[in-house]
């Protein structure tokens, strides 16, 4: 199996796809880029101004064309949003050149990570615990789609990002 040409990065909030993917990216030679990050340099605003001022729609049409530009390139680790997963056509776009590892961790553990967060629109709710529930029931299964799996639970990005490495290299030598 050879070394993937890129590789893509999802998974619920809280799973820790931009840490990782920044610990994981020199490992194997390959540049980060942040699809939500590259969406805010594009608009020149925050995602939750994007979500406030022009609603989620217009997010996800954003996060699609962002998808598919940077799905066309080599040797990146992209690092997704946890709603990627919604659109299908995100995920086939992501596997023309990119392995696609999914980050997992239980509900519980994701609301330890993202209580205090207030960059998190879709968390920005009285009952977050709910809400973490609501939506990971819906989305639990689309992560699925993934080649590699990964739980995140009691780990830290930089010992997922080695546990990936590790993977990935025994994954070649076979
Ligand atoms: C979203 C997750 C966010 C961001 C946006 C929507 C989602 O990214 O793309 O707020 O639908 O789960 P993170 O997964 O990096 O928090």
């Amino acid at each position: 199996m050879p070394k993937p040409e890129s590789i893509a990065l999802i998974g619920f909030m809280g799973t820790g796809k931009t840490s990782v993917g920044k610990a994981l990216a020199p490992k194997l030679g390959f540049r980060v880029m942040d699809v939500d990050t590259y969406i805010e340099s594009h608009e020149k605003r925050k995602i939750s101004e994007i979500f406030d001022k022009s609603g989620e729609a217009y997010f996800r049409s954003l996060e699609k064309k962002a998808v598919s530009e940077l799905a066309q390139q080599k040797g990146l680790v992209i690092t997704t949003g946890g709603g990627v997963v919604l659109d299908p056509e995100n995920i086939q776009a992501l596997r023309q050149h990119a392995l696609i590892i999914a980050l997992l961790a239980s509900p519980e553990t994701i609301y330890e990570r993202v209580k205090s967060s207030k960059h998190r629109p879709l968390l920005q709710k009285e009952d977050v615990m709910a809400e973490i529930r609501h939506l990971y029931e819906d989305r639990a299964p689309l992560y699925q789609a993934a080649d590699l799996k990964f739980e995140t639970d009691g780990q830290t990005p930089s010992q997922v990002a080695q546990i990936i490495f590790e993977a990935l290299n025994k994954r070649n030598s076979v």
